[in-house]
């Protein structure tokens, strides 16, 4: 078995986010999505605006981070209240299903990630070929944003939908909230889950809760960069 290394994926996922830039033509709005891949869209988004072989790109960010990233490569940005669609939106996976599902929001952002993507005409997932899996929450829990107003009540109801709740803790302990103040919850799934579709509609009925990362019949195209080379769903 090959082993990959960290620097290794680094790699693979720069080759998936400048796989993805082919999409870009000048004059886009893009919807740019946070994470350690879209972190090296961001870079060659910043390249090809410095070079001129990109112009008049506007970008809208899902979460502080892209929009420090954004500053720092000279990124123009607007808000997404000022916007009715965008031309493409970019993002990351944690995982990404054969029919093209996903589980977004390790990183924490998948409110304002999946604002973003629904009103895009067209939104491409980047990745590298190990967050392509077979059955979705094989390899990641799906992560659940909730008002903070009585958090814990909704463990007990998460458990009632088969999973392993854990509410996300940063590095001293405390609730690590996300940009809009609200608690993560991580939903574990012993072995994956077999109805994503029954399992959105149960979490988008239940109040308090305001979002979850199931992006589920969202994705136009997914890239995957692997080691034996980029490869593209469709293709
Ligand atoms: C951010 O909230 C997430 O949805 C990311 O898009 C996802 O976790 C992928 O991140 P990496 O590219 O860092 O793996």
């Amino acid at each position: 078995m090959t082993t990959i290394t960290l620097m290794d994926l680094e790699a693979l996922k720069e080759q998936a986010a400048l796989a993805a830039l082919d999409e870009v033509r000048s004059g886009m709005c893009l919807g740019l999505g946070t994470g350690s891949t879209v972190a090296w869209l961001l870079r060659g988004l910043g390249a090809k605006l410095r070079s001129g072989s990109l112009k008049d790109i506007t970008g809208v960010p899902t979460s502080e981070r892209t929009v420090a990233q954004c500053r720092a490569e000279g990124i123009p940005l607007v808000a997404l209240e000022s916007r009715q669609w965008l031309d493409i939106a970019i993002d990351g996976a944690d995982e990404v299903d054969p029919q093209l599902n996903l589980v977004k929001g390790l990183g924490g952002a998948l409110l304002r990630e999946k604002m973003v993507a629904s009103i895009a005409r067209r939104f491409v997932v980047i990745a590298d070929h190990t967050k392509d899996v077979p059955r979705l929450g094989t390899r990641s829990p799906v992560p659940v944003e909730v008002v903070p107003f009585a958090w814990r009540s909704h463990l007990p109801f998460f458990e009632s939908l088969g999973a392993r709740p854990l509410p996300r803790a940063g590095q001293t302990g405390d609730l690590q909230l996300t940009d809009n103040g609200n608690v993560i919850v991580d939903l574990h799934f012993a072995n994956g889950i077999s109805d994503v579709a029954a399992l959105a509609a149960a979490l988008d009925l239940r109040p308090g809760v305001v979002e979850h990362g199931l992006f589920l019949g969202m994705c136009a195209r997914a890239i995957f960069a692997t080691p034996e080379g980029v490869r593209s769903r469709p293709a």
